[in-house]
């Protein structure tokens, strides 16, 4: 069974990635809604979170650690992994993907944590140094997308106000796992530029993983918990990748 963790519902658009790579494998998916977003929260705090909501995918049995929260991945970078399971960063897999793009002049979009680590500079600059990297901070981004208002005119002119400043950069980089629901203004406003969801590389991470450990086909069963409201959550999954499995509130103390 493959874990999957986010803040809220943007790790959904890795959850989906995941789904195509691994249709027999089970997830289990945690959105800590009670605490999102986390973009604009200090990593220690990040850090504690983890150390929750890790042990929840301990106690349900999880083989693998699939990271959809690129702000736990900048808390990571000072703390570590809280968990004895193997984890697949998402930073690295982002750096995997904006090397094989060959693009020279590349937008980190991401929350403001994960900008402040600069982790996915470093990220990039080991596989592709020559490559400039220019992380831009964008916390309306989230609270949109978590509302279910990611088709709304406001989100159209949040990301305009982001994306103008910018240029033309070769490609666009979702550093946040809840921005790819943004992608149609994005496509809107540059449509020549690649937009680069780090969620692909990710998926073909987990399978490589589910490979290398040998983890055995299972009934390809997903469960979705959130530690936040449940109706709300509900509602966001159906809009955002539809019904894909059972939906439960998270109590931490046990699954
Ligand atoms: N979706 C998460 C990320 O990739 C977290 C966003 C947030 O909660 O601010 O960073």
């Amino acid at each position: 069974m493959i874990a999957i963790f986010d803040s809220g519902l943007g790790g959904l658009s890795v959850l989906a990635r995941v789904r195509e790579a691994l249709p027999r494998q089970d997830v289990i998916y945690l959105g800590d809604q009670a605490h999102a977003p986390y973009g604009d929260r200090p990593i220690e705090e990040i850090h504690r979170f983890a150390v929750e909501n890790f042990a929840f995918f301990e106690r349900a049995g999880a083989a693998l650690l699939v990271i959809g929260c690129n702000t736990s991945c900048a808390a990571a970078l000072t703390y570590g992994w809280p968990t004895a399971l193997p984890v697949l960063d998402l930073f690295e897999a982002a750096g995997e993907a904006v090397a094989e793009s060959q693009a020279r002049d590349v937008v980190v979009l991401a929350t403001t944590a994960t900008v402040r680590s600069g982790g996915y500079a470093r990220a990039i600059a080991r596989r592709a140094p020559a490559v400039r990297v220019r992380e831009v901070a964008c916390p309306e981004f989230v609270p949109l997308v978590e509302a279910g208002r990611w088709d709304a005119p406001e989100s159209r002119a949040a990301v305009r106000r982001i994306l103008e400043p910018l240029g033309r950069p070769d490609a666009i980089v979702y550093g946040c796992t809840h921005y790819p629901f943004l992608d149609s203004h994005v496509d809107a406003l540059l449509p020549h530029t690649l937009r680069i969801d780090p969620a692909l590389q990710q998926a073909r991470n987990a399978a490589l993983a589910v490979s290398r450990r040998a983890l055995p086909d299972e009934s390809g069963l997903v469960r979705l918990y959130t530690t936040g409201d449940l109706d709300a959550f509900r509602r966001g999954v159906e809009l955002l990748v539809g019904p894909i499995g059972t939906i439960a509130h998270a109590s931490l103390a046990g699954v």
